[in-house]
């Protein structure tokens, strides 16, 4: 099967890396893939991700079998809508199901009407109208572009001037959802789905604020921990019959069912699981935590997935314990400089120590230099969370490029647990 991935960053890295792994593998082809994925199949840097026409030419001329896409904005611009017309094998939803990333507002209705847990809220398209309704609520209130926005949708403040400065930002032009604010801890669910059935991966925890202590500004994402040990199989059971199942029922039940990974952004709350967002796609950092745990042929996996035979396909999920650091520009998550050359990397170590490129390249003379904020997922795997962070951060620690820094309490809140058990 020759297969393209579609995507640049340290999630197709891991995604192209499981691929690479596959016995059913005869091309790899990642478009545009970074320094990382260059090892493990051919790259090609003259695809842009939202370039739909370049995708379907590209397939043509490769001879393509499947298309596995990695991020969000492809899926939303109709990628898959037009490779099924052209009858090439996709794996994503197509725009109508996207809409449960791509609108929050699609999404809040969809979770609404299908009884699904989830924080009350109010969308507007009028500034005034807006603007009256929050001056009549009281506490801290969560703001919500209704478009795709790379994680910088979101605003939280109790201050009604500065929710209606974030307001203003984004109307006219785009709506705005303000919701309940929900406390809590939150968790990443990804379920596998062939249009039928669905399959459950471990949970994952990411961390999303920059600073120690989940302080400062919101990121893509620092670090990810996977599985999650304050899971119980109780907590576990009822997000499945709470959340998983009415939305799958619900998908089902408005044509809106597809082949691929569907995300469940959750808050443990004291009232229980409450959900805050889907998206339609493996997470970033949580793919590069959450992969090294499959233990099946990734190439297979896609088949299944495709053909709507999840339900016979048999793989394990290994009892380790993995934990990613992300290692970020100077800068980050504000303005930073790219294009800076990498003086070192750690050496993978099997399957225990792996280094996920994010949007990296080379210079003329081969060196490899970095390509935006987030550069590099370097992701340990152990028998426990302890075990894998070790190895995490020793390799972290061998990253070198000028500016170069990572947080350094990923999985802290966690190995007590798990050391203890
Ligand atoms: P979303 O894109 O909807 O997942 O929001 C991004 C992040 O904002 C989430 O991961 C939460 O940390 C936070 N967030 C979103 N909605 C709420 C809410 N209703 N209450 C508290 N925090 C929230
Ligand atoms: N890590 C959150 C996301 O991929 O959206």
């Amino acid at each position: 099967m020759k297969v393209l991935v579609i995507g640049s960053g340290a999630r197709e890295h891991a995604i192209t890396w499981k691929f690479a792994n596959s016995n059913c593998i005869s091309a790899l082809y990642i478009a545009p893939g970074n320094a990382g994925t260059a090892e493990l199949g051919k790259n090609l840097p003259e695809i842009d991700p939202m370039d739909i026409e370049g995708i379907v030419k590209i397939c043509r001329e490769k001879e393509i079998d499947m298309v596995f896409v990695g991020p969000e904005g492809p899926l939303a611009a109709g990628l898959v809508d037009r490779l099924s017309a052209e009858k090439i094998r996709a794996i994503g939803p197509k725009m109508a199901t996207a809409q449960l990333e791509s609108s929050k507002a699609f999404s809040k209705d969809f979770m609404v009407r299908n009884g699904i847990p989830t924080a009350f809220s109010e969308t507007f398209e009028d500034y005034q109208i807006f603007e009256r309704y929050l001056k009549k609520k009281k506490g801290s209130l969560v703001l919500k572009k209704n478009g795709l926005a790379a994680g910088k949708g979101v605003y939280e403040s109790e201050d009604t001037k500065n929710l209606l400065a974030f307001g203003k930002k984004v109307l006219p032009g785009d709506s705005i959802l303000v919701e309940e604010f929900l406390t809590g801890w939150e968790i990443s669910v990804f379920a596998l789905t062939d249009g039928n059935t669905y399959l459950l991966l471990p949970p994952c925890a990411d961390y999303k604020k920059a600073e120690e202590g989940d302080k400062g500004l919101n990121t893509g994402g620092m670090g990810a921990v996977c599985p999650v040990p304050q899971v119980t199989s109780a907590l576990w059971k009822t997000i499945e019959e709470t959340i998983i199942n009415p939305t799958f029922t619900g998908l089902a039940k408005e044509g809106l069912s597809f082949s691929g990974v569907l995300f469940f952004g959750l808050m443990i709350t004291e009232e229980g699981p409450k959900l805050l967002e889907y998206n339609v796609r493996f997470g970033d950092p949580e793919a590069q935590v959450l992969l090294p745990l499959l233990e099946c042929d990734f190439g297979n996996l896609a088949e299944a997935l495709y053909k709507g035979s999840l339900k016979d396909f048999y793989f394990e999920i290994s009892n380790d314990s993995v934990l990613g650091v992300v290692v970020a520009a100077e800068g980050y998550p504000e303005s930073c400089k790219k294009g800076i050359p990498v003086t070192s990397l750690p050496k993978q170590q099997g399957n225990d120590l792996m280094v996920f490129h994010a949007s990296t390249g080379f210079k003329e003379d081969g060196t490899i230099v970095t390509g935006g904020g987030r550069c590099f997922s370097v992701v340990g795997k152990g028998r426990n969370i302890l075990e894998a962070r070790t190895r995490a951060y020793e390799g972290a620690q061998e990253v070198s490029f000028r500016g170069a820094w990572f947080r350094k309490d990923i999985g802290n809140k966690f190995y007590i647990v798990d050391t203890a058990e």
